[in-house]
């Protein structure tokens, strides 16, 4: 029963629209600026830096806190990854928001930094990596989301994390389509510090 619980709360906490409550506290509607999209990059971009970085504070907690939960009251680890899986697809698929969400970067960052850190290592140098090189923010999340179940298998070997980590890097992926169309099309937006 508990896990059933855990599992409830995990996909409602991701879906919490933490970019689109703290833009629109700022007076912008994230849905219609910049890229559209309601997570820190956008935020960052069309709400200023504070923001943005609340925003993947907050993004990221989503996942991380149903994690560390289902760990500390003992859940086996097809049910941790299950509550993982539940808080970024809360925050992709967000019920508050039609099932229209975000791309769930930062909250698969919160996942994978409570349910297997060490992997996470090799995603977040990836990612600074493409980032450092092109300055495309969605191509280093490309880059970091296809590469992460590799690290994850390494580093862990457990089967239920690694299903786990191939599902959020297959939708993180399907979920940039368009910055991958503007990406071929030269039109995608560089970070600008
Ligand atoms: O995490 C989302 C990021 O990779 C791209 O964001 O706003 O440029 O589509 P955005």
């Amino acid at each position: 029963m508990k896990e059933i619980l855990l599992l409830i709360f995990s996909y409602l906490l991701g879906s919490v629209p933490t970019g689109l409550l703290l833009a629109r506290a700022c007076g912008v509607n994230i849905r219609e600026t910049g890229s559209g999209n309601i997570g820190a990059t956008n935020v960052y971009r069309s709400a200023g830096r504070k923001v943005g970085l609340l925003t993947l504070a907050g993004d990221c907690l989503k996942g991380v806190i149903p994690v560390l939960v289902a760990r500390q009251v003992g859940l086996p680890e097809a049910w941790v990854a299950a509550i993982g899986l539940a808080a970024f697809l809360g925050h992709v698929y967000t019920v508050f928001l039609g099932f229209k969400g975000g791309k769930g970067v930062a909250t698969a960052l919160g996942v994978f930094l409570a349910a297997a850190p060490v992997s996470l290592l090799g995603g977040v140098a990836v990612f600074a990596g493409v980032l450092y090189q092109w300055r495309y923010v969605s191509a280093a999340s490309i880059s970091a989301a296809a590469t992460i179940p590799l690290f994850v298998a390494l580093a862990t070997r457990q089967p239920e994390l690694i299903v786990m980590s191939l599902v959020i890097a297959l939708i993180v992926i399907f979920r940039h389509h368009e910055n991958i169309a503007r990406l071929r099309a030269g039109t995608e937006s560089k970070f600008k510090a």
